[in-house]
């Protein structure tokens, strides 16, 4: 219905109300949950947008779907911004989350203080996500008494994922649920507005987000958190190296695209491709300068 209501603005012309930190936070309580999904470009930003998502994650999944490195580790802050600016651009509504790349918050407080200024200066998104729990607890309060509102994300964590063994669930046993529960209450005090659950089991995310006053957005973590996210190459079934068990393909565009290439190839090698209805006429007769090129 809200997003029905929002369409028709969009439609009108009218001014659509932007999504902010507190909303987000309010949505903890709503009765509706928070959907959120990744983007790389302005035109996929705006599609996701205009359809009423709420949050768009410039994740650093932007290395794997998008830029073709085997891991998330590679990708740089200058890549997380350019690509950032670009969803921040292509959005009105939603939310957007530039995702801390590998690097850009371990090395120091005033470094990811300086890198997490750059996401809201320069690539204009409203907040930035990093991935870990109390080691990250220094940065996130660094970057908070900055200004720079920070999402968490604890469970799998792909920057470290070789730490946790591989892209493993996480908090299987008592004591690494016991663990990732001391994480997420963690990161709240250290002023996280909401915090990313990323292959936990369904009931361990349950309890956290009970137990945390910010909302939690899943991934792989059941129907039990405040929201959930996914990979949007994922789920249009757009990228075809792997699909994790927690993806719900909701299309599978690979193949259309397939399909659409290969009807172009073959239209411009037979010369079907362009039409009289895709090129230009003019009034002018050009055939006085085909006879002076035949003179040459
Ligand atoms: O980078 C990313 O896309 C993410 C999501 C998987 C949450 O961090």
């Amino acid at each position: 219905m809200q997003k029905t209501f929002y369409k028709l603005l969009i439609f009108l012309g009218e001014k659509v109300k932007k999504i902010t930190v507190k909303d987000f936070c309010d949505m903890k309580s709503g009765a509706r949950k928070i959907s959120m999904l990744t983007a790389y470009d302005a035109s996929m930003s705006h599609l996701l947008d205009t359809a009423g998502v709420d949050a768009l994650l410039v994740g650093d999944s932007l290395g794997m779907v998008v830029l073709g490195y085997d891991s998330t580790v590679p990708v740089t802050m200058e890549e997380m911004l350019h690509h950032a600016g670009a969803v921040s651009r292509g959005a009105e509504r939603a939310l957007v989350i530039g995702d801390m790349p590998f690097g850009s918050y371990q090395v120091s407080v005033e470094r990811a203080v300086a890198n997490g200024v750059r996401f809201l200066k320069e690539a204009r998104c409203d907040c930035v996500k990093l991935e870990g729990g109390e080691e990250v607890c220094d940065a996130v309060r660094g970057l908070v008494r900055a200004g720079v509102p920070v999402m968490g994300h604890i469970g799998l964590t792909p920057q470290t994922a070789g730490q946790l063994g591989g892209f493993k669930v996480q908090g299987k046993d008592m004591a690494t649920a016991r663990k990732l529960l001391a994480e997420a209450k963690a990161l709240q005090e250290a002023g996280v507005f909401g915090i990313v659950l990323e292959a936990v089991p369904a009931p361990l995310a349950e309890i956290i987000t009970q137990a945390v006053a910010v909302p939690t957005v899943g991934i792989g973590a059941g129907a039990g958190c405040d929201g959930q996210v996914l990979v949007t190459n994922d789920m249009l079934g757009l990228f075809e190296k792997f699909t994790p068990k927690f993806v719900k393909q909701y299309c599978n565009l690979a193949p259309d695209i397939k399909n659409a290439v290969q009807s172009f190839i073959q239209e411009v090698e037979t010369g079907t491709f362009p039409g009289i209805e895709h090129s230009f006429a003019s009034k002018e007769d050009f055939s006085s300068l085909s006879d002076a090129l035949k003179e040459e």
